[in-house]
């Protein structure tokens, strides 16, 4: 009996000094985890109180939040991210910018995938010229001219003696200019997550003449510089800073001409890339849904650089969800969203004929959904 009593209690001692050193290696991990993130170089900035106002708008008249359902899935496993994708009625094809650095041709009628051309890098948006050639933003080539036959042309890669971080959309205007984005001159792609944790306007809107090639600044100090796209009657750019889930206006013509202002702010996340559909909407991707923690992430740029240091050494967290596309008219408004919960890093929205093409960074193919069927709709009136 005694002998027993003595045993337990020494199991007691010993489970209690055990537990008291596991709390204290506990403690002393989280203490060099802390000590390590707040010695890490990695430093974010806070943004401003206007900004941080700006709550995103949910509200949209018409929605389809599942829009898997019924979607199909074009050139499954022949192709790797497909990022932008834009539409050449003449050829019947769409073009679309994958991982591997192929451009891949994809015919609309029949979704017959054709490997085009490979730029040796990582093409992200491409723009289709009016003699049938392919323009494209490269993470790592620069800007990139393709012909019709499939030659491939450096056209420009800095400028004011910076090179481009990550080039990513390209439009071409009528008057023979190239307007593209580099979306951070400081992170390359691999890095896109930095850039953003770290809350810096290191995007850029250039411009670059095809006929005297000069390569020049037209806006600066842009937070992630996105899509790109050109108005109806080309008297402005659109174009996208993802984190601050708004697009603006560059003015190239008129009155404006040279000038900056917002076109859509306060959107429900992250915008990506652009696209006019010629029939008075702009379609433009959400790669992320805005979410509490990243409101939170804004607010605190310590959370974003505890994040930073994450995304550095360990992995990404992921909270990504609700990814899609939202409609927007001639005049901004809001007018209708596609997205779905199992959807992440939607880059682009296009619509070609009665089809929505859906591109994705992560996905291995290209999301279609037949609009006509699965358009958005209004909620259910709440009041009868
Ligand atoms: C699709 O279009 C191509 C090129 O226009 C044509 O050659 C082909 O026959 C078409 N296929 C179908 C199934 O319509
Ligand atoms: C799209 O859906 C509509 C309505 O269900 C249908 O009439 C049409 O044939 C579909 N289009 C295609 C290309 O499947």
């Amino acid at each position: 009996m005694a002998e027993s009593t003595q045993s337990t209690h020494a199991t007691q001692t010993a489970r209690s000094s055990w537990r008291s050193g596991l709390l204290l290696s506990a403690a002393v991990t989280v203490l060099v985890a802390l000590l390590l993130v707040h010695f890490d170089d990695f430093d974010a900035a806070p943004y401003s109180s206007d900004e941080l106002a700006k709550k995103p708008v949910f509200d949209v008249p018409r929605t389809n939040p599942r829009v898997l359902h019924g979607s199909e899935k074009i050139g499954e496993g022949r192709l790797s991210g497909p990022e932008d994708i834009v539409f050449d009625p003449k050829l019947g094809v769409v073009y679309t910018s994958c991982g591997d650095g192929w451009i891949k041709r994809v015919s609309v009628n029949d979704s017959v995938v054709e490997d085009w051309v490979n730029t040796g890098g990582r093409p992200l948006g491409l723009a289709l010229g009016y003699s049938g050639e392919i323009y494209v933003a490269d993470a790592f080539k620069g800007i990139l001219k393709i012909s019709e036959d499939g030659e491939i042309e450096a056209l420009t890669d800095e400028a004011e003696g910076v090179k481009f971080g990550t080039p990513d959309g390209v439009v071409v205007a009528k008057s023979g200019v190239l307007y593209f984005t580099d979306a951070s001159w400081k992170y390359d792609l691999h890095d896109f997550a930095l850039d953003i944790l770290e809350g810096r306007p290191y995007g850029r809107l250039i411009s670059y003449d095809l006929f005297t090639r000069q390569t020049k600044v037209v806006a600066r100090d842009l937070y992630y510089a996105n899509g790109v796209e050109m108005s109806p009657e080309q008297e402005f750019v659109i174009f996208c800073e993802t984190p601050m889930m708004r697009c603006s206006r560059y003015y190239i013509q008129g009155e404006k001409e040279g000038s900056v202002d917002v076109f859509i702010d306060r959107l429900p996340g992250t915008p990506d890339n652009i696209r006019y559909d010629g029939e008075g909407h702009y379609w433009i991707a959400i790669a992320i849904e805005h979410t509490f923690e990243w409101d939170l992430a804004r607010k605190y740029p310590y959370v974003r650089k505890v994040m930073g240091f994450l995304e550095k050494y360990w992995k990404r967290p992921s909270v990504e969800k609700n990814a899609g596309a939202v409609v927007v008219d001639l005049d901004g408004n809001l007018m209708e969203r596609y997205y779905d919960p199992e959807l992440k890093f939607v880059t682009t929205g296009i619509k070609i004929g009665e089809h929505l093409y859906l591109g994705s960074l992560m996905k291995p193919f290209i999301t279609r959904l037949n609009l006509t069927r699965y358009a958005a709709t209004a909620p259910p009136s709440t009041n009868p």
